[in-house]
């Protein structure tokens, strides 16, 4: 059944994604894990084209995580190449859609053609302000977490922070990407019920969206599917439903 829109009250601001199962989907098909990750690439630009008629300004993809570096070199070579081959193929719809291109992790860590590749894009999308997409590349939460430890202990050294003015904006101030708001929808495919070491502080009140189908399977349809399952969500932050 499709999804009517308009009747949904409530559209988050901001949805990340742990886009999972492209080896699952490939494996089923007799497939290339990179088939997989191929096919998966599809689904960011629907989810993409669908979160802009729904009206959501921030999507985060975890495209890489700090431990998918464990992959066989193969593979993971494979998942770089895909993302610039990615980028040269969509870039113009990004342009089209006014999206604004950001990444979040160790980005000094990626291949250098890579990180040229996305640099490019990041500055040409920067003056964009409708839409956001924001990926997680070579991303894990507890280095961020460790990154942002460090960053307010080096203030505290010089004198430019009180211990006593420590507090939660501090340490959300010093994450990854500061400005961009926490997302009140987090959606996992493949049916996986762990958050993989993906955003544990921004996550802290979001709602989860868990379903089976494979990442390569999950088009515009599927994203609305969540976005009506949020819209039914009664968010009670630790206080009493409200009658
Ligand atoms: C998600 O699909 C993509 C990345 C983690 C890069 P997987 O590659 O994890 O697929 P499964 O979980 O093995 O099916
Ligand atoms: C999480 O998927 C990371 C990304 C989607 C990039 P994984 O497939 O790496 O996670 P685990 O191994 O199932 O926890
Ligand atoms: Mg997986």
């Amino acid at each position: 059944m499709s999804v009517d829109l308009q009747s949904l009250e409530k559209i988050p601001r901001h949805v990340a994604l742990i886009m999972d199962g492209n080896g699952r989907w490939a494996q089923e098909r007799g497939l290339s894990r990179i088939e997989g990750h191929k096919e998966g690439a599809q689904s960011v630009r629907a989810v993409l084209r669908a979160a802009a008629q729904a009206g959501v300004e921030f999507i985060t993809v975890y495209a890489f995580s700090t431990e998918n570096w464990k992959r066989p070199p193969a593979e993971v070579e494979g998942l770089m190449k895909l993302l610039v081959h990615s980028l040269n193929e969509y870039e113009q719809e990004l342009h089209e859609n006014k999206i604004r291109l950001r990444v979040m992790g160790q980005f000094e860590r990626l291949p250098l053609p890579v990180r040229m590749r996305l640099q490019k894009t990041i500055d040409a999308t920067a003056d964009y302000t409708d839409h956001t997409l924001v990926i997680a590349l070579s991303y894990g939460s507890r280095t961020e977490l460790a990154d942002a430890t460090k960053a307010i202990a080096e203030k505290v050294k010089s004198g430019e922070m009180k211990v006593k003015e420590i507090n939660e904006e501090t340490i959300a101030n010093h994450l990854y990407l500061p400005d961009v708001p926490d997302p009140e929808l987090m959606i996992r495919t493949s049916g996986e019920l762990r958050l993989s070491n993906f955003l544990l502080w921004q996550l802290s009140y979001s709602e989860f969206y868990i379903t089976d189908t494979y990442w390569p399977d999950f088009r515009e349809e599927q994203f609305f599917h969540a976005l009506e399952a949020f819209n039914g969500r009664d968010r009670r932050y630790g206080g009493v439903k409200k009658v």
